[in-house]
Parts: structure tokens; C-alpha cells; sequence
């Protein structure tokens, strides 16, 4: 057989009542929570401290009776300090680059390959996809888990997978071509670079057999996905996860209605709590996003603070959650003057300007006391630079109303800001 479709069934739980879900829910929380007390001294050990136990979960909403993981945690048990299984049931390990230079380090039992692999599948079929799609992978393979788990979860919904990775973007030109993929997987970023290859190539992208982009790995806003899907001709939806939790595929937005990604609740336990206390907040209210592993093996992770800023809503095409898109990490939340500002609301604004390519850059630094905020933008392709000087006053204006804050803009030429080939960095903050 040259395809594997033997799925789990998704479809069931997918289409199971909230009551089933939450049944099923309790059931793998006690589970997980006994899991880790058994198998990871640190998690026996802030239990203890707590003063709680598996055993005091008797209900979903005890879950705010435990302490919270923080990504603190990870580095100070680096390596392997959380794995809750002996090396010899390990089957991977990944591990993120974090800015301070130790790495988070991450370990999957098989059973959690598994597990990844059937939800990133499932995010797939969410996006429209099935096993007769060809699926391009730009993704980073390697020690990030995008490249992999995307891939994993594309051979197990059965379909033809493209390990292509980041980077050489004209030859990811080039194959999107010759190859014809249905599907792609990549940051949105990463996507602005080969739709400008495409225009650069004199090829209407448009004109491809390529129909879906599942873009995840950054934050990215609704002005982002309106200038891909225009400048493409496809529908871009959208794929969460972090490789704490599991990597992409905690939670994928569907084809159909683009309104948030639906989290895949069966084995991803979510909260928001308020940033500040940590109190729990009620669905609809928009705080920190917290993730309880129901099923994993390798590195249970139980209220997991993600830093991802964003709010539980109810179910439309699935009776899962769905999150709202993120507005970004509270380690990304500039304050200028005062104000609390998030790099996505400059780019709503500069994507408002139809003038105005997606290639900024914002460099924050200080003037005396004073900060002071610069955003380089380039112009799309064809316009004439005559217009530089209306295009930066209105962008200035914009940012002014709509942000808060005061900035200046320039207009740089085109090309001449760094392009991401993953996980773009668009904020340089020299205070
Ligand atoms: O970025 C996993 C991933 C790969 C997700 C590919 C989607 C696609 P990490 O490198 O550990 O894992 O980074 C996780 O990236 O906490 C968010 O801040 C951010 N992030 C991930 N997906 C989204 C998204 C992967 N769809 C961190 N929207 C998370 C906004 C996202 N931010």
C-alpha cells in the first residue's frame, strides 16, 4: 500500500457533544495530571508546594488548583529534566532557540509522534485537504517542529508531501510549478517572499494548481491574510501550536469559515487566565493562553503559559473551542510612552494603505527620554515613488488614530528589508 489512511477517528470526536468531550476530557486530565506527578520530580515537587494532588481533580475547573509551567521551568531542568519517560521510550526530541541561548528542549514518545501526526491530519482535512493533495512543505526541518510536524501529519492523511524546508525561494518557485501542489505549508512571511518570486519571474501565481495555504509559526493579521490570499489566489487559514505543547497543530482554523482556529480539545486542555494574577477568565475575555496536555507521553506539560495573547470562543464548524487569532506574545507587547502596543496593529495599519507592500520593519529607540519609533516600509511593486512622501503622512496618521502612538515613516526601496525565510523579526527595539 502505498498510502497510509488508516486515521483515528477523527470524525467522531470531532463531531462529539460538549458533554462527550468534556467526559472524555476529565478522564485524560486525571490521567495526565497523575502521569507527571508519578514520572517528573518537578512536577511531584510544585504539586507538593501547592499543597495539591491528582486526586483533588474531580472536576474540569479544578485544574486552577495547580501551578503553572513556565518556559523558566524548561531551561532550568534543560535537558531532559521534564521528560517523563526513561530515553528508552523517546522517540524524538526538538528544541526552540530561545533568545537567551539555551534552548527548549522538547521529547515525543512514539505514541506522541503518533498523536501529532493524526492532529496535524486532521488540521489538514480542516483546511480542505485530503489524500489525493499534493502538500509543499516550506516549514524549517530540523530541530523546529514546523517542518516535521507539518510533514508527519500530511503523509498520515495520505497525502503526496514536498519536504522542501525554508529557504532558496526560487527553487521553491520552481517546484510549486513543475510539482503543481494543492496545498502549502509555510509561515506567512516566508509566503510574502515567494509570491514576490513568482511576480519577480513574470508567473501569475494565481495560475497554479495550489488552492490552500495553512500558514501558522508568527503572528500574523486579517489585512495579512486579505494580501496573500488576493495576491495568490488561494485561501489562507490558519495553524497554531508551540513545540512546548506539541508543535503546529495544537489548534487549526477551518476552510470554511476562517473565523479562528479551532483548538483540538481531545488532547490540548485550554485556558486564559489574566496575565497579571492568574485567575481563570471566563470564554470571550481575552488574557493568556494556558495549555494542559491530555494525552502526551513524553513531556506532559500541565498549565503551560504560552504568553500567547488571545481569547476562547465557542465552536461553529466543530463543537470544539476556537481561539481568536493571536494579537501577539506579551514578550512582543512594545510600551511606547506609555503605551501598549503590538507590532500587529502597525501592521493592520500599514496593510490599510493599498500603496504599502507587507515588508516593514520598526526600530524603537530612545531620544532623550523619549521613545522614539521608526517604521521602513516598502511600496508595492509598480508604484511610483512620487508617492512617498503622501503614502508616509498617511501612515503616520493612521498609527496616530488608530495605535496611539507617534511615529515617522519612511519609505525605503524595494527589496532592501531584510525578508524572513521563517519566523520573520520585524521589531528592533534599541531602548
Ligand atoms: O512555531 C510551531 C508551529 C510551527 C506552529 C508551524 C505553526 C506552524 P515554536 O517555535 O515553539 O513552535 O513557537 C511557538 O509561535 O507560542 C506563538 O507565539 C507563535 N505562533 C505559533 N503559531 C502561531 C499562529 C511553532 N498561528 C510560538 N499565530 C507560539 C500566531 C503563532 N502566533
Amino acid at each position: 500500500m502505498k498510502k497510509n489512511h488508516n486515521l483515528e477517528p477523527l470524525h467522531s470526536i470531532e463531531r462529539a457533544s460538549r458533554d462527550e468531550l468534556q467526559a472524555l476530557q476529565l478522564q485524560r486530565m486525571q490521567q495526565s495530571l497523575q502521569h507527571a506527578y508519578d514520572k517528573v520530580p518537578f512536577y511531584r515537587d510544585s504539586f507538593d508546594a501547592k499543597g495539591v494532588h491528582p486526586t483533588d481533580l474531580k472536576q474540569l475547573s479544578d485544574l486552577a488548583k495547580f501551578p503553572f509551567t513556565v518556559k523558566s521551568n524548561l531551561r532550568d531542568n534543560y535537558p531532559f529534566g521534564l521528560f517523563a519517560e526513561s530515553m528508552d521510550n523517546i522517540t524524538r526530541i526538538h528544541a526552540s532557540s530561545g533568545t537567551t541561548g539555551q534552548p527548549t528542549v522538547v521529547g515525543y514518545t512514539q505514541r506522541d509522534i503518533n498523536t501529532w501526526a493524526d492532529v496535524v491530519a486532521r488540521s489538514i482535512r480542516a483546511a480542505g485537504g485530503d489524500h489525493t493533495d499534493i502538500v509543499h512543505v516550506a516549514y524549517g526541518y530540523g530541530l523546529f517542529t514546523g517542518g516535521l510536524g507539518a510533514h508527519y501529519g500530511a503523509e498520515r492523511l495520505g497525502c503526496a508531501v514536498v519536504p522542501m524546508s525554508g529557504g532558496n525561494t526560487q527553487k521553491q518557485v520552481q517546484l510549486l510549478r513543475d510539482f503543481g501542489a494543492n496545498i502549502m505549508m509555510v509561515t506567512p512571511s516566508y509566503m510574502l517572499n515567494v509570491v514576490d518570486e513568482f511576480e519577480r519571474q513574470g508567473i501569475d501565481p494565481r495560475s497554479l494548481p495550489l488552492r490552500t495555504g495553512i500558514f501558522g509559526a508568527e503572528p500574523w493579521t486579517e489585512a495579512m491574510r486579505l494580501e496573500i490570499e488576493e495576491r495568490m489566489g488561494i485561501d489562507a487559514v490558519d495553524i497554531y501550536g508551540l513545540s512546548e505543547v506539541m508543535g503546529p497543530g495544537v489548534a487549526q482554523e477551518c476552510v470554511e469559515t476562517k473565523d479562528g482556529p479551532t483548538i483540538w480539545e481531545d488532547h490540548f486542555y485550554p485556558e486564559i487566565i489574566d496575565p497579571v494574577t492568574g485567575e481563570v477568565l471566563p470564554d470571550g475575555q481575552e488574557g493568556e493562553l494556558v495549555f494542559t496536555t491530555l494525552t502526551k507521553e513524553g513531556m506532559p506539560m500541565i498549565r503551560y503559559r504560552t504568553r500567547d495573547l488571545t481569547k476562547l470562543l465557542p465552536g461553529t464548524v466543530r463543537t470544539m473551542r476556537r481561539m481568536g487569532k493571536i494579537t501577539g506574545r506579551s514578550d512582543d507587547m512594545l510600551i511606547i510612552r506609555g503605551v501598549n502596543v503590538f507590532p500587529t496593529q502597525i501592521e493592520e495599519q500599514l496593510l490599510s494603505i493599498p500603496s504599502c507592500a507587507p515588508h516593514y520593519q520598526i526600530d524603537i529607540s530612545k531620544q532623550g527620554n523619549l521613545d522614539l519609533v521608526t517604521i521602513s516600509v516598502e511600496l508595492h511593486d509598480g508604484v511610483d515613488s512620487s508617492v512617498a512622501a503622501d503614502v508616509s503622512r498617511e501612515l503616520e496618521q493612521k498609527v496616530k488614530t488608530m495605535v496611539g502612538i507617534s511615529s515617522k515613516v519612511q519609505i525605503v526601496e524595494q527589496g532592501s528589508l531584510p525578508r524572513s525565510e521563517g519566523k520573520a523579526k520585524r521589531v528592533f527595539d534599541r531602548r
